[in-house]
């Protein structure tokens, strides 16, 4: 080697010292194919201005093990840089003095004026920034296998009724007609849907929202229930325990004609090679057209002991820009955090969640998601989960989980 190679090495050496002192960990559940996809766009993003990433992924749609997660490295003293959280747990860490607050990026980078007001309502507490939205999914979406739907002669199902005519003629053809996996988080992505299909806006506020407990054990309620028993008498035997991801999967390959899910589901799609109105359709589940139930993922920043840090300082900056919004949201399957991105680089699913989300928020109808933590803090949103995974498994018939929701909520307040 010659001296002066000698000294570059050594030069490069320090630099990847002082590169990795400047990483920054990152705690999330993006681990699915379409989920990395996206996840890499952030990385690429931080690695272009030389900030490290310090991968912590804790597998686990919706992200209750990560949460788990979470908790055992805050008591240990060892808390994450940055992680990835969803509407009350931003909240509740908050409370505790836990995040560090970002309103000085968030001034310098004009925030206020461009998220919503339905993701501020998560981002901020007590006037204070302590979280970055890196985007807006929606839970309300049923993805299909065009193919599969074509050959059966089944178009886009409009109303419940059509829906359940579309169920039974794909039974009828040895489709299986809704790939789901029986997982509480995921039987309860599919309630969102079926509870604001059965009682509209009023009644999906009154009961999640509101936690109105007349509203929980009402007539209405029964109904949801009776219908999330035709869903469960339309998958096939082996639901139980199955990913998420898997479920997309089985659309994708024409195993199964439908899959309620969030627009997470696209990003499996696109990562396939698929190609929306082609081979996968997209629409609202049948009856909540004009409604959004919604999530959004934010980055949240652990205090670190003093000020923000530059690297959290970077990284929250770097997911608020506009051309990652719009590069992001392109591959996972949401739609961007802030309200002024182009919908140029979008799909058709992709246009119809901005155009929808616009929608919702101007007419009273968008809503912070059950089953995503954005309707009511974890105890409750457990307290739930347990009452709609015990119906769908047989433990209660439609009467009885309408009462025992409505009496678990109750306890879990
Ligand atoms: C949601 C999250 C999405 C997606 C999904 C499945 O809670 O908001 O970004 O990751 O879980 O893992």
């Amino acid at each position: 080697m010659t001296k002066r190679l000698k000294m570059t090495v050594a030069a490069l050496a320090v630099m990847t010292v002082g590169a990795q002192a400047a990483d920054v960990e990152v705690l999330h559940w993006w681990t699915s194919g379409g989920e990395a996809a996206a996840l890499n766009v952030l990385k690429q993003d931080l690695e272009g201005q030389g900030i490290g990433w310090q991968d912590m992924p804790v597998a686990g749609g919706g992200g209750e093990q990560a949460m788990t997660v979470l908790r055992a490295r805050v008591t240990a003293g060892n808390a994450p840089t940055a992680v990835q959280m969803l509407g009350f747990d931003i909240t509740d860490w908050a409370k505790q003095g836990a995040l560090a607050d970002l309103n000085s990026v968030a001034e310098s980078e004009g925030w206020d004026a461009v998220v919503p007001d339905a993701l501020k309502a998560f981002s901020k507490y007590d006037g204070k920034w302590v979280a970055a939205p890196v985007n807006v999914h929606s839970t309300n979406w049923v993805w299909a296998n065009k193919a599969v739907l074509d050959a059966n002669g089944i178009s886009v199902p409009q109303t419940w009724d059509d829906f359940v005519a579309a169920l039974a003629k794909l039974k009828e053809a040895g489709v299986t007609p809704i790939a789901h996996g029986g997982q509480p988080w995921q039987d309860a992505t599919v309630f969102d849907a079926i509870a604001m299909s059965t009682g509209g806006s009023e009644f999906y506020k009154k009961a999640f929202i509101d936690l109105d407990p007349e509203t929980l054990g009402s007539p209405t309620m029964v109904e949801a229930f009776k219908r999330m028993d035709t869903i469960r008498a339309n998958v096939d035997d082996n639901f139980s325990g199955r990913d998420w991801n898997l479920a997309t999967a089985m659309v994708i390959n024409g195993e199964a004609g439908f899959q309620m899910m969030g627009d997470w589901a696209k990003g499996e799609f696109l990562n396939a090679g698929k190609k929306p109105g082609d081979d996968f359709l997209c629409f609202r589940f049948p009856g909540t057209q004009e409604q959004v139930t919604f999530n959004a993922d934010q980055f949240a920043m652990f205090d670190q002991g003093g000020a923000v840090s530059d690297e959290q300082a970077a990284l929250a900056k770097a997911i608020l820009s506009p051309s990652f919004q719009s590069a992001f949201n392109v591959v996972k399957g949401s739609v961007p955090a802030r309200t002024d991105v182009s919908d140029e680089a979008f799909d058709a699913c992709g246009k119809q969640g901005m155009k929808d989300l616009a929608a919702a928020a101007s007419s009273g109808n968008l809503f912070g998601s059950m089953a995503h933590g954005h309707a009511a803090p974890a105890s409750v949103k457990n307290a739930m989960y347990d009452v709609i995974t015990a119906h769908f498994n047989g433990e209660y018939d439609a009467e009885t989980a309408a009462a025992e929701l409505q009496s678990a909520v109750e306890l879990a307040q």
